[in-house]
């Protein structure tokens, strides 16, 4: 079988490679559908830091179920998508619950790898069923999933206001969940096009860039000087996230959900007089899994606003590279195997 290895960053190449045996207590998945992720494209300009090579790129996946691993309640041939994050089960935030911050967390196409692939073993106990998704909407509950989590994690109830920053496709879906929960949602970002994006596409009425503006005032005005109760960042840009803490309400919460390598700045005094809570939020949980299914499921979500690009596996690495240049409009790119 094929499968596209990152050999080492700027290299991506398709490699003839062994099919996965059949392994106790692993299920064994038909790759569908790979969606492309910031990670992966992070992990081919090098700028990844969890990441070693060569790796198989891959962790938003769909596919045909053709060993269940002894998982109960699965049937060969069935729709599935798996929660790409394996834990140890053993370790403080396992046995707390938390397993999508195990102190051992293997990701999949990180850590272990993905499944860029035709077939892919995946611990049987990561399953979850297809519940009538399309293989295109399945393999988009993982990114939505993250999104899903950071607004569970923020505990937002109706009628709050919440500020998302960043509006990739990560940030995009903390913005859906936000509206499902019943938020007022502010959009932000210095890129006008996905602005629009958040406008026409979701429905957003409140947008703010940052480079056209005031933001202080701005937000002001949109949440009568209150500013909102949640605030949570999806750019992973150290300036943006140092930003965020003055634009948190009195009260509030401020949730990191975008990443960067250095150190937070914060203002005490600033911080202190709000008695701000400041959390992260990583990866999602089953729980997230099934809250990402039933609102497809239900028409909460329209998964198809996001796929902006669709290319054939055999492509891949002749097109990957495009995927950088935020001026394709790129949002989600999909591979169809
Ligand atoms: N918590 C998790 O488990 C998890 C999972 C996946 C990704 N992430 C992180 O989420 C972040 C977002 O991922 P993505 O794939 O959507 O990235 P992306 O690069 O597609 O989107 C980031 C957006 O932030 C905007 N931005 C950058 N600087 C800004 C600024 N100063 N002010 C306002 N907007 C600004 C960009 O224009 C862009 O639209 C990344 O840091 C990524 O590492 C976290
Ligand atoms: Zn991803
Ligand atoms: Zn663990």
């Amino acid at each position: 079988m094929q499968a596209i290895v990152c050999e080492q960053p700027g290299v991506l190449v398709s490699k003839e490679q062994e099919k996965p045996e059949i392994k106790e207590g692993y299920a064994q998945i038909r790759i569908k559908r790979i969606g492309i992720c910031g990670t992966d494209l992070h992990a081919f300009e090098g700028t990844q830091p969890y990441f070693s090579y060569p790796r198989i790129l891959g962790h938003e996946l769909s596919g045909e179920l053709v060993e269940t691993g002894g998982a109960t309640g699965f049937e060969n041939g069935e729709a599935v998508t798996f929660i790409p994050y394996f834990n140890c089960g053993f370790c403080i935030a396992c046995r707390s619950g938390k397993p999508n911050c195990c102190t051992q967390i293997n990701v999949c196409g990180v850590h272990v790898d993905g499944g860029m692939t035709e077939y892919l073993n995946v611990p049987a106990y990561t399953l979850v069923h297809g519940d009538g998704l399309t293989y295109d909407e399945l393999a988009l509950v993982e990114p939505l999933a993250i999104g899903a989590h950071s607004i569970r994690r923020a505990n937002v109830k109706p009628g709050e206001f919440v500020l998302v920053i960043g509006a990739g496709p990560i940030g995009l879906g903390i913005m859906e969940f936000a509206r499902i929960a019943g938020a007022q949602v502010i959009a932000m970002d210095i890129n006008a096009q996905r602005l629009d994006f958040c406008e026409k596409r979701l429905k957003i009425q409140h947008t703010i860039n940052p480079a056209m503006g005031d933001v202080i005032e701005a937000l002001k005005n949109i949440t009568n000087s209150d500013f909102p109760t949640v605030v949570i960042d999806a750019t992973g840009n150290q300036q943006a996230i140092n930003n965020g803490f003055e634009y948190i309400a009195h009260g509030g919460r401020y949730v990191l959900v975008g990443l960067q390598k250095g150190l937070l700045s914060i203002s005490h005094p600033e911080f202190h007089k709000r008695e701000a809570t400041l959390m992260s939020s990583r990866n999602a949980t089953r729980v997230d899994f099934e809250h990402v299914i039933n609102s497809i499921k239900k028409g909460w979500i329209d998964p198809g606003n996001y796929i902006t690009h669709r290319v054939q596996f055999d492509d891949v690495t002749a097109e990957f590279a495009s995927w950088l240049d935020p001026a394709t409009g790129v949002i989600k790119a999909i591979i169809e195997c």
